[in-house]
């Protein structure tokens, strides 16, 4: 059986309700489409666990900026479509922005604190648009587990806490970054950068791995090793820094001297594109 298009909420709903009443475990892959590598990946962990996989592809209005990218952000279904069905999963839903958020839509789900810092202080208003749509997707896809990327560690801890806080019955699966050969972590906006650009924008892995060397040789003290990171990051006039955070994976806090398990996370701009990467470490 090939893949199955839903645009419709409702519909959607009622397939999943019938095969959880067949017993059938399902996994969600919620996604923006325009995949590339990372996304594919999502979707082989999902098929791997699951009998019944979901991708859901939306670009979702309410977690783009005023002057930010949702018009341009890039958009192929039919190219989606087949690369999701080669990947072997079973339905696509796809709905339109009135199925989401008809006429008169006024709940939103805030996450206080963990969306303020980092990419919540250049994006205001994100992840509650986040936070918001993957709750509705959640209750539209009633899966036992759905699978993030490692690459966005703010909006997984998010996602979380808001499964924890709100009881929401579904299991949330970190699956680890996708890279190009060079390091660059894939993201659908790597489409923005021209070649010049693309090279420059190798800096936040470099970047990355400069933190991982220090780590593995013993230092400890962040404000050394953010020094190392942004020195790095300072030679590649293309690349300008939003921030470099070193804090713990949970609550997002800030550290002074590491220890546990811990996020090293970078946000530069490389001209249209606004690019993250990060890297986990377990310092016991
Ligand atoms: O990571 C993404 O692509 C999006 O933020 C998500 C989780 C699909 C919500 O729109």
């Amino acid at each position: 059986m090939g893949i199955e298009v839903i645009k419709n909420p409702e519909t959607m709903r009622e397939k999943i309700q019938r095969a959880r009443s067949e017993k059938h475990l399902i996994g969600l892959v919620p996604t923006m489409g325009f995949f590339h590598e990372g996304h594919l990946e999502l979707m082989r962990r999902a098929r791997e666990d699951c009998d019944v996989v979901v991708v859901s592809l939306f670009v979702n209005p309410t977690q783009f900026g005023v002057g930010e990218d949702f018009d341009d952000y890039p958009r192929d279904f039919e190219r989606d479509r087949v690369l999701a069905e080669k990947e072997g999963v079973d339905y696509l839903f796809a709905p339109d922005v009135s199925d989401m958020y008809p006429e008169g839509f006024s709940t939103y789900v805030e996450v206080k604190g963990l969306s303020e810092v980092m990419c919540g202080i250049a994006r205001p208003g994100h992840f509650r648009g986040v936070a918001t749509v993957v709750t509705k997707l959640f209750n539209i896809i009633p899966a036992h587990k759905a699978y993030f990327g490692q690459k966005d560690a703010q909006q997984l801890a998010i996602i979380r806490r808001m499964v924890t806080d709100l009881n929401i019955p579904v299991e949330i699966v970190s699956v680890p970054t996708v890279r190009e050969s060079d390091g660059l972590a894939m993201s659908s906006r790597n489409i923005y950068l021209d070649s010049e650009e693309r090279k420059a924008a190798t800096v936040l892995y470099r970047a990355l791995k400069r933190a991982a060397e220090m780590i593995d040789a013993g230092e400890r003290d962040a404000s050394v090793l953010k020094e190392k990171m942004k020195e790095l990051v300072s030679t590649e006039p293309l690349v300008s820094l939003e921030y470099i955070e070193i804090c713990d994976n949970i609550y997002l806090k800030p550290l002074q001297e590491l220890s546990g398990e811990l996020l090293v996370a970078i946000a530069a701009r490389v001209g249209r594109a606004r690019l993250i990467d990060n890297m986990l470490f377990d310092l016991g």
